[in-house]
């Protein structure tokens, strides 16, 4: 026996067509923003060596201040008796921005109370590793950082 088309049943395969489709537009319209912020974007990595940092006059004795060195930041600390020195501000814990504390003369992890001491060596908390450090040249008024 032939099989023919009834009305019926190309109306049937028009919804089930139908809602198969929008089933899976839904599907890829609430799944891909969630892949997209999941996934994060490509960053390439900075390929500049150094930096133009801050001011010297800028930067008064005990103080930091954070910088950009390509995509990822940078401190720069200025001790009580004037030396300059400079380190990667991503914490070697779970890579939050450090910070400088006048009162204690360390540098602080907010995230979850890092230490590091003034040559960038973690002290107290979770970091395991000390910061990066950069090299610093001071040259009229400009601070320049430099990697390695
Ligand atoms: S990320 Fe800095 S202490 Fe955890």
């Amino acid at each position: 026996m032939e099989k023919t088309n009834t009305p019926l049943t190309t109306r049937r395969n028009f919804i089930d067509y139908f809602l198969g489709t929008s089933l899976g537009a839904t599907l890829v319209a609430t799944f891909y923003p969630i892949f997209k912020f999941l996934v994060p974007p490509q960053i390439a990595e900075s390929t500049e060596s150094s930096v133009v940092a801050a001011k010297v006059s800028e930067l008064k004795p005990n103080s930091g201040k954070i910088f950009k060195f390509g995509s990822k930041p940078g401190i720069i600390v200025k001790t009580p008796t004037g030396e300059i020195r400079a380190f990667s501000a991503t914490c070697t814990h779970l890579d939050c921005t450090v910070q400088y504390q006048e009162g204690t003369q360390q540098i602080w992890c907010a995230c979850h109370n890092g230490r590091y001491d003034m040559a960038g060596k973690n002290v107290a908390g979770p970091p395991p590793r000390p910061l990066e450090q950069f090299t610093v040249n001071v040259r009229g008024d400009e601070i320049i950082v430099s990697k390695g």
